[in-house]
């Protein structure tokens, strides 16, 4: 299939292009290039990569695609908080603009990269796809709002589906150090402790950056009708772990100790949730990766990459960093989060 990845500069991205290209699949990328140049290792090259915002793609950019795989946003509560007007901008209207457009193009098939952070503050129980909704940040409603903004774009010609992502882990070529098991695992490399943030009470799905890129491809691959206008939570049920367990398993296989950061608290956004559908809908989609196998996969590649703490803790990996970095360097604009100089989409 012919795909177009947005968003494929980022974490996900990097790992997931290569990965559909393995399969067989022929991918473009379309990126604002937000993280260029913020590389762990060797970056991702070997397919066409357009630079450009979503909110500008117009239907001659999607013509001739099997798929729109949709990565591209804001991707995280700290940088959603910065400015929730613009979060709703490019992680709402701007999915919602890119599902149209697709569908307007022709293109079939729109995979839409969504979060468990949509469940919310979920209470007691296991949340499964037909849960309720109880987002508790700016980031957790704007998943909400592109979902119920795709969903009635569904059709005969054309089938959104809803990957809602566990919180990820793993090394990439655009290593993310603003989530839970890469923060643990980089600090306890660079400066020798498990800094937890939080009590460690709160109960986070984890899913391998890997297995999310399986997920996609499942997804991609499946029979029309059993995706079509469907919502998945992708991650599997043993990776349901308190943040205190997963701080004791980076301390056991490194030798770090644990220590809490000044200030640390409860966390409010604490969910269990149910990965049951996927595997039953998607019998293809086979989780590999275990919460200890990357940690250890994070630690080699710290190892072999030289990774040092100025690097781990500032704009190279943490998202925050780096888009704070491009507004007092007046590259980007906070207000709109748009780039100066950025225009249409370009090869
Ligand atoms: N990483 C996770 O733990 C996780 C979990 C659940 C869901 N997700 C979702 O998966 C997707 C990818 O996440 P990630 O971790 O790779 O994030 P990331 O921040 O590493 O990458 C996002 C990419 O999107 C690009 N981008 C942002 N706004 C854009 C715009 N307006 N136009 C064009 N490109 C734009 C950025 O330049 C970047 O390369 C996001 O939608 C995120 O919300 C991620």
């Amino acid at each position: 299939m012919r795909v177009l990845v947005d968003g494929d500069r980022g974490y996900i991205g990097a790992v997931l292009v290569p990965y559909f290209q393995a399969a067989g699949h022929d991918v473009v990328g379309l990126d604002v290039g937000w993280y260029d140049g913020c590389d762990f290792g060797p970056p991702v090259s070997g397919y066409e990569q357009r630079t450009g915002d979503i909110r500008d793609v117009r239907p001659q950019d999607l013509e001739g695609f099997d798929a729109v795989v949709h990565l591209a946003a804001i991707s995280n509560d700290p940088l959603g908080h910065l400015n929730p007007g613009s979060t709703y901008d490019v992680n709402a209207h701007g999915a919602v603009h890119m599902a149209r457009t697709a569908k307007a193009a022709g293109v079939p098939r729109f995979l839409f990269s969504s979060s468990c952070s949509l469940y919310g503050a979920g209470g007691d129980g296991k949340v499964a796809e037909d849960g309720a909704f109880h987002p508790v940040t700016p980031y957790g409603e704007s998943k909400v709002m592109a979902e119920r903004g795709i969903s009635p774009l569904a059709d005969d010609t054309f089938s959104p589906s809803y990957l809602r992502n566990a919180t990820a882990y793993g090394s990439s070529p655009r290593l993310r150090a603003d989530i839970v098991v890469n923060n643990l695992t980089g600090t306890a490399f660079t400066r020798g402790e498990v800094r937890l943030q939080s009590d460690g009470s709160p109960w986070r799905p984890l899913v391998h950056v890997e297995d999310i890129s399986r997920a996609f491809l499942a997804v991609l691959e499946a029979p029309r009708e059993s995706v079509h206008d469907q919502a998945f939570n992708v991650g599997r049920d043993e990776d349901v772990v308190q943040i205190r367990t997963i701080a004791e398993q980076v301390s056991e296989i490194t030798g770090a100790p644990v220590s809490f950061a000044p200030g640390a608290g409860p966390d409010t956004r604490d969910y269990q949730v149910d990965f049951a559908k996927i595997g039953e809908v998607l019998p293809t989609f086979e989780p590999r990766w275990t919460v200890p196998a990357g940690i250890h996969e994070i630690w080699e590649h710290a190892n072999e990459r030289g990774l040092i703490a100025a690097d781990f803790e500032g704009e190279r990996f943490v998202r925050l960093r780096r888009i704070e970095a491009l507004a007092a360097s007046g590259r980007l604009d906070l207000s709109t989060l748009r780039l100066h100089g950025e225009g249409a989409v370009t090869s």
